[in-house]
């Protein structure tokens, strides 16, 4: 099934969280999964579908090389909710060939190695989750960086060739803590330890007063702030 998106975009303009979540089903999207970093927004989002139970699965790459803490955080979640997030990992021997060519901390070293290691632990295994699905939700936020600024709440990515819906990309840091607080949903205890972004552990460091919310991600680099999973916007170019 085909859906307009630009219809929908001015359909949900208007329409709380869980009232749009709720609606996707009605807009006939069958197969609707969620992809959890166990981030701020990804929590707060998986909140809104555990509790109110929507058709919705939630799934979360682990890479092999994530925060024990974050570990946790997704055991924690599984319990409290009393629900499942599905995990998926990276191909064994993609991954042995790339380690055993490169060593086990390569990223460090180039970024033609830091690009194939979030390709082997992230895109590919994206890529193989989304494959059946007709539609992709993320907790991505337009304020998260200068390139996801002009992100839509509805939008056809070119790279896995799927509808992704954006349902928080208008929703400020402060009003996410805000919802946090309010449901007391569980979190990850590195953002209070200057961690607002988290991903891979060598690849994230706490970010100091001032800073970017994502200058500790890949903070070795000059420039990109993006793994890849989300080239549409802005990169073209990162693979
Ligand atoms: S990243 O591209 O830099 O890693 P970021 O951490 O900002 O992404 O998260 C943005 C969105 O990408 C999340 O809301 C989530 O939908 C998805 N995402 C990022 N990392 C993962 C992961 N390990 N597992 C599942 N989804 C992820
Ligand atoms: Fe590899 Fe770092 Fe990318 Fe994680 S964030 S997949 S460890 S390069």
């Amino acid at each position: 099934m085909s859906h307009n998106l630009d219809r929908l975009n001015q359909k949900f303009q208007d329409v709380s969280l869980d009232q749009g979540l709720s609606l996707l089903s009605v807009e006939g999207f069958e197969k609707i999964v969620f992809s959890s970093s166990l981030g701020q927004e990804d929590q707060m989002l998986t909140h809104v579908i555990f509790t109110n139970d929507l058709p919705i699965t939630i799934f979360t790459l682990d890479t092999g090389r994530l925060f024990e803490q974050t570990q946790h955080l997704l055991e924690q979640t599984m319990t409290q909710y009393q629900k499942s997030i599905q995990v998926y990992h990276p191909d064994h021997q993609e991954l042995e060939d790339f380690i055993q060519a490169t060593g086990v901390n390569s990223f460090y070293r180039s970024i033609e190695n830091r690009k194939a290691c979030c390709r082997i632990r992230k895109t590919n295994v994206l890529k193989r989750v989304l494959k059946g699905a007709d539609l992709w939700i993320t907790g991505l936020r337009a304020q998260q960086s200068q390139h996801r600024q002009n992100l839509k709440r509805f939008q056809w990515d070119q790279q896995f060739q799927i509808t992704k819906y954006n349902p928080l990309i208008h929703w400020t840091l402060k009003e996410i803590n805000h919802f946090i607080d309010q449901f007391n949903i569980p979190q990850n205890p590195l953002h209070a330890l200057g961690y607002p972004s988290i991903g891979c552990a060598p690849c994230t460091r706490p970010i100091k007063a001032g800073e970017d919310i994502r200058a500790g991600r890949w903070w070795w680099e000059e420039s990109k702030r993006e793994c890849g999973l989300h080239i549409n916007e802005p990169f073209q170019n990162i693979q």
